[in-house]
């Protein structure tokens, strides 16, 4: 862990451990992503071991909508996860100094600067790449452990927002940084194991062609949520995909036949897309399996944890995955199963009518321009856009994709896609774009969003498109 973190924590902490010990009503203010529903229940956790007085709930986004409804609401102490970055002095002017943010989003300058009083743990404050060495659930973590070692035993948690933000950028989709050692706390705890494997969603739970069908990174036209096409496919191959009439899991193949199953989905990318090359190198990665979660469970891999988390919060049910995260393994583990369910449904709604209306789709071979004005809701568009950015179709593209939300706002969310070498840091892009046209937006460099008046679409577009060629905005980290 950097120094400057570990300095950084005990005044932190001390920040929480009085306001617990005064009784305060503390409100945890999250994110509705994974990384925000993980990061929101690791506090609310350790909170609740030490006996606080505590609430949780999940946003959108921050804005000054949100900052005055905690105004008015005016809990005692508030602690803000995954989301404040950019907002420092808005929050100050609100709240004074009942306010802590615990985040992993690039700040401006300004604002390391003015944190006097310690209120913002922040990644990047302690020099850590924020974008890929550790998401907020690793920040939350790290407060937690540092409130009491007990809460070590969360650091699987941690595991999962690490994947949920796709910060499995390392070699073969292994950790670097501050994820890597707390996986190793995870590990040596027993909680998580670690192997190479293809990384298929369901590789112990569901028989091989569901958990191919199911598997949307990398997104394969033709075989994402196609099971009979990926029945049809492997049977072809001559894979044995049923033994004493009970289909087989991924994980019970041998190697000779896993690469039997590789060969077939190559030649299937090569006659079916342009941009075949990567896939198989894509599909191999390390698993992260959480050993103490059922054998059939969705929790047991790390990557669909994220999707359940994810699917709860887009879905407006975060509080179902936070109780999921915070240990509830009854009621609330079947409600996000269901939506799951929905949310995948919803999903390949949106994905197949993106490809099916050309219209929606601008592509100048460097940016892609998707258009989900009328069908995509504002809370799925995070989803859309890193499905779409897994498509091997628009492969080493920046992908920028919008809808029309409700209160007549333009979203935008915008992503790195597969094989992309660009240099281009797509959340100041959106920062500096959208504040440009009296919007707001942030992110990191692989991962961007913003809002915009309505007015503004087609001068921001503009400035999109210039932004990301020009050298201000290359990402330095
Ligand atoms: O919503 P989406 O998943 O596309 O967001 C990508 C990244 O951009 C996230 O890290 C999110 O916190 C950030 N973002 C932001 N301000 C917005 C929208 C998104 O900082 N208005």
């Amino acid at each position: 862990m950097s120094i400057k973190l570990a300095e950084a924590l005990k005044p932190f902490c001390e920040k929480l451990r009085s306001a617990i010990e005064n009784g305060s009503e503390i409100a945890v203010i999250t994110h509705i992503d994974a990384d925000g529903i993980t990061s929101g229940s690791i506090i609310a956790t350790a909170l609740a071991r030490l006996g606080a007085r505590y609430s949780i709930r999940a946003v959108s986004d921050m804005n000054t909508g949100i900052i005055e409804s905690m105004r008015i609401e005016n809990r005692d102490f508030y602690v803000i996860t995954d989301l404040g970055a950019g907002w420092a002095s808005d929050l100050r002017k609100a709240l004074g100094d009942r306010w802590a943010v615990i985040d992993h989003h690039q700040i401006p300058e300004q604002e390391i600067l003015t944190d006097d009083d310690g209120q913002i743990l922040n990644a990047w404050k302690y020099g850590v790449d924020g974008g890929r060495e550790v998401p907020a659930g690793g920040m939350a973590y790290m407060t937690a452990s540092a409130l009491d070692k007990k809460n070590r035993d969360l650091s699987c948690v941690a595991v999962v927002s690490a994947v949920a933000d796709r910060q499995d950028q390392g070699d073969k989709r292994s950790f670097t940084g501050l994820n890597s050692e707390i996986l190793k706390t995870a590990q040596s705890l027993g909680l998580i194991s670690v192997e190479l494997d293809i990384m298929l969603t369901g590789r112990e739970t569901r028989p091989l062609h569901e958990a191919l069908a199911y598997t949307s990174f990398p997104y394969i036209d033709g075989l994402t949520w196609n099971r009979e096409g990926c029945h049809a496919l492997l049977k072809n191959a001559g894979i044995k995909l049923k033994e004493d009439g009970r289909w087989r899991v991924l994980a019970e193949f041998s190697e000779e036949e896993k690469s039997a199953i590789l060969d077939a989905i190559a030649k299937f990318v090569a006659t079916s897309s342009k941009a075949a090359t990567r896939i198989i190198d894509d599909l191999i990665g390390y698993v992260y399996t959480l050993s103490g979660e059922d054998k059939r469970s969705q929790l047991r891999d790390a990557r669909e944890f994220s999707t359940m988390l994810n699917a709860c919060g887009r879905i407006g049910r975060a509080g179902v995955g936070i109780a999921i995260c915070m240990g509830d393994r009854n009621d609330m583990l079947s409600a996000g199963e269901e939506i799951v369910s929905t949310y995948r449904t919803t999903l390949r709604n949106y994905i197949s009518t993106i490809f099916a209306d050309k219209w929606r789709l601008v592509d100048d071979g460097r940016n892609v321009f998707v258009n989900g004005d009328g069908l995509v809701a504002e809370d799925m568009l995070g989803a859309v856009s890193s499905l779409l950015s897994g498509s091997p179709s628009l492969g080493g593209r920046l992908l920028f994709v919008r809808t029309l939300t409700k209160d007549g706002t333009y979203k935008f969310s915008s992503r790195k896609a597969l094989g992309s070498t660009s240099q281009a840091n797509l959340g100041l892009i959106m920062r500096y774009c959208a504040q440009t046209f009296k919007g707001a937006g942030g992110g990191h460099s692989a991962a961007g969003g913003c809002r915009i008046p309505s007015s503004a679409l087609e001068d921001f577009m503009v400035g999109v498109k210039a932004a990301t060629g020009d050298p201000k905005f290359a990402t330095t980290s």
